[in-house]
């Protein structure tokens, strides 16, 4: 049986000591959970180690610590697992002096520690959850029995009904490290679950309130750390995304933070360049050159362009007349996304198999990708598609009791 050597991170914030590596070896077969290997150490070693766990089957979501730099829940990752993120396999070439079987645990970031591998979930997590009215606005008039939910708009749904509220994502977002006050991705997956839902009476109010705060969706920088981190591909990050295509795209939203207006600057720049021409990029983002707005904006990323003139980094040749033309091939794709009467999402969450109705035999047909249109209003009887991914249908379950919800078709 390999032996593994766990450097758990010990620290106490009342104690008024530094943190420290506290360093333990354990014999355990690589299938069994960093998790085991923790309270193994507990157990026979030392009572002492600071460890939140419940279920130890990836479903309450408790155990989410830093594992060899990678956030997890540590119930859900193999020893095997963990440690080849240090064994140069990957991103993660080994530390100096650090054999393949060496797995370093510490709590998760973005969160003060409340002992050893506990953080303050409540502090940061929670608070930013409770930020996004995480539930139902039921419809006026409610109706006698359950709302009518089509099925696309369940298969939309589900992805991220499959949230643990780990915090997995949280503790390596990028934008939250900068940006303490940004509302993060898990309560911003948590948004579209309700945004996604047709029941909901402020979809317009929930997107407008989450485009208007500086720390809202465009404070996403698409780093896709949250997609990495989660272990029940939530896709945190798609669900941003959706949200602003709802919110500038559906409902017109022109937040004050213009990350909107940026959005599309971008969009112009490509059509237009094939790449991206940053000199105009800035003046778009603000309605154009001559617009009142872009004016103070220009003039103090003056100092920045200066800089990169002196680099040579641009020349003023390429700020003036970017010589870059967009192919045809950029603009046909262009024209064909353009031309679609309505926006297709593509959901890959939800695989497998499912009896097509319009088949009279007996086959069947393959939904592996899942695609989803904007539906208005309810227009059909529907059923929540069952996902083949594990783990998601007991937590869609579990969110669902969490929250009090319905999922009724
Ligand atoms: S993609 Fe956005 S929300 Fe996700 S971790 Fe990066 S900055 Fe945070
Ligand atoms: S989105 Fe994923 S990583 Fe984030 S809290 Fe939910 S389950 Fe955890
Ligand atoms: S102990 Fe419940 S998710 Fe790990």
């Amino acid at each position: 049986m390999p032996e593994y050597t766990l450097k758990i991170r010990r620290f106490d914030p009342e104690s008024g000591e530094a943190a420290y590596w506290d360093e333990h070896t354990v014999d355990l077969d690589g299938t069994q959970s960093v998790l085991d290997a923790i309270l193994k150490v507990r157990d026979d070693v030392d009572g002492s180690i600071g460890i939140r766990c419940s279920c130890q089957q990836a479903i309450c979501g408790s155990c989410g610590v830093r594992m060899n730099g990678k956030p997890g829940l540590a119930c859900n990752t193999h020893l095997e697992e963990a440690a080849d993120r240090r064994a140069g396999i990957g991103w993660n070439p080994p530390d100096e002096g650090q054999s393949n079987t060496t797995i370093t645990v510490e709590p998760m970031g973005n969160m003060p520690v409340i002992r050893d591998l506990i953080v303050d979930m409540d502090a940061v997590h929670w608070k930013k959850i409770r930020r996004v009215t995480p539930w139902l606005i039921n419809k006026a008039p409610v109706p006698e029995r359950e709302y009518i939910v089509p099925h696309e708009n369940m298969v939309d749904v589900t992805q991220t009904v499959a949230c643990i509220q780990c915090g997995a994502c949280v503790s390596d977002c990028l934008s939250m490290e900068i940006d303490p006050l940004f509302v993060g991705p898990a309560a911003l997956a948590k948004s579209y679950r309700f945004v996604g839902d047709p029941r909901d009476a402020e979809h317009f109010q929930r997107l407008k309130d989450l485009s208007e705060d500086p720390h809202g969706i465009y404070d996403c920088t698409h780093c896709f750390n949250c997609i990495d981190a989660c272990p029940k591909g939530v896709d945190p990050m798609s669900q941003i995304m959706r949200l602003r295509r709802k919110a500038g795209g559906d409902h017109q939203i022109e937040d004050r933070n213009n990350g909107h207006r940026h959005e599309q600057a971008f969009v112009k720049n490509i059509r237009k360049h094939g790449l991206l021409h940053e000199a105009d990029l800035l003046p778009d983002s603000y309605g154009g050159k001559f617009h009142p707005n872009a004016v103070p904006e220009l003039f103090s990323s003056l100092p920045t362009a200066a800089a990169a003139l002196a680099r040579r980094k641009m020349t003023p040749k390429t700020v003036l007349m970017h010589p870059h033309k967009a192919p045809k091939e950029v603009k046909r794709l262009f024209d064909q996304v353009e031309g679609r009467e309505e926006r297709v999402e593509l959901n890959l969450y939800v695989t497998g198999y499912e009896d097509d109705p319009s088949d009279s035999g007996s086959g069947t047909k393959d939904t592996s990708t899942a695609a989803t249109k904007d539906q208005g209003t309810p227009d059909a009887e529907g059923m929540a598609a069952e996902p083949a991914n594990t783990g998601a249908m007991p937590d869609s379950a579990a969110d669902a009791v969490q929250s009090g919800e319905s999922e009724t078709s």
